[in-house]
């Protein structure tokens, strides 16, 4: 458990609970007194509207019964389940253990049905419309938060479904992805080229994508390219799956494709990170994720 209930903490929490309900209780009890037989309640004192005066009956019986009732669960509740700082209950009932039991439960009932693609081959899997619709329950709850629900990315985060990749599109390569994560690297240029120099390779690299741009500017800005980028992004821009550098000359842009995006992608440099997520779902989950992204593709 975490060190901020420890000791001091603990006690800092137990006490003001039980505190508390014997507070309740005290209350309660004081306000229960009935008056002697014959004896009238009296008033509070109060009055309002000149006349309007408020009697001082004690709680009705049934309402005090109830509330008792409820201190009594209260007590009997910290007892069995943890509540009272540091100590556990005499169930021994905890967060994590439910947790775990639940996991092991479905993991139990899912695995078979997991198990029985994790040999197929991933393009099998994938015209299998049972593993796809397993498939893209997976990726609803662990990817969209990152790829969207439909799949089509946002800026920074890949679309996974427009034949577009970054470290390759076969089915062992998006099965890496998921598993061991990605981790990109593109330098930034600014303080290296300077500003004249970095807007020359903006207007080659739009020209590489098909653009017209100012001839004379994309000229010098080839030499540059040549020079720093072809080693990554290849001599035509047109990428490199073994490091993620992006095809430069489709016109398909991770983060932008305005003039203004792309120079402050070669500026300030881009750092795309994919999680690793072979540790958190297993190979079989895994294996079934990378044949709905690889299914995603093929559809006609
Ligand atoms: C060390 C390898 C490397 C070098 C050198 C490099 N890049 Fe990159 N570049 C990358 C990687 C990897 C990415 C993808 C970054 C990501 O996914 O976060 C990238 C991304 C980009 C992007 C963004 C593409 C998009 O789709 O939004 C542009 C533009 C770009 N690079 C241009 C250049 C230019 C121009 C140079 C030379 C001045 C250069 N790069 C040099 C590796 C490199
Ligand atoms: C925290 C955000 C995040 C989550 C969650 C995430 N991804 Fe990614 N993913 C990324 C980013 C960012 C990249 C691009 C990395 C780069 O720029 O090099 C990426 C890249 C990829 C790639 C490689 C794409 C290519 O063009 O080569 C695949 C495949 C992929 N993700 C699949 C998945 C799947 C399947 C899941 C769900 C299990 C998932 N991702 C969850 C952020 C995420």
């Amino acid at each position: 458990m975490a060190d901020f209930i420890q000791g001091f903490w603990s006690l800092y929490i137990a006490i003001p609970t039980v505190l508390g309900l014997v507070g309740v209780f005290c209350l309660a009890w004081r306000l229960s007194s009935r008056p002697a037989a014959g004896e009238s309640t009296g008033t509070s004192g109060h009055v309002w509207d000149e006349d309007l005066t408020e009697y001082n009956n004690p709680l009705p019986r049934w309402w005090l019964n109830m509330l008792y009732l409820t201190i009594v669960w209260g007590l009997l509740y910290l007892l069995a389940y943890p509540g009272l700082g540091t100590f556990k209950g005499l169930l021994g009932w905890s967060q994590q253990d439910a947790y775990e039991a639940e996991m092991s439960e479905a993991d139990a009932r899912y695995a078979p049905i997991f198990a029985r693609y994790a040999d197929q081959p991933i393009a099998e899997v994938a015209a299998d419309p049972k593993a796809r619709k397993i498939g893209e329950r997976l990726y609803a709850t662990y990817c969209t938060g990152c790829h969207g629900s439909d799949a089509r990315g946002a800026r920074g985060f890949p679309n996974l479904r427009d034949g577009d990749w970054l470290y390759g599109g076969t089915p062992e390569a998006i099965e890496a992805s998921i598993t061991n994560g990605r981790q990109a690297a593109m330098p930034a240029w600014g303080a290296i080229l300077g500003v004249d120099k970095v807007a020359q390779v903006t207007a080659h690299v739009e020209q590489l994508a098909g653009r017209t741009t100012d001839s004379a500017a994309a000229a010098a800005g080839q030499a540059v390219f040549q020079t720093h980028c072809a080693a990554c992004h290849g001599p035509e821009g047109q990428g490199n799956p073994l490091m993620g550098a992006p095809n430069l000359s489709d016109d398909i842009w991770l983060y932008g494709g305005s003039t203004k995006k792309i120079a402050e992608s070669i500026q300030d440099g881009r750092n795309g990170h994919m999680p690793a997520h072979g540790n958190l779902l297993g190979p079989a989950r895994v294996h079934l994720l990378a044949a709905y992204v690889y299914g995603i593709n093929q559809a006609p």
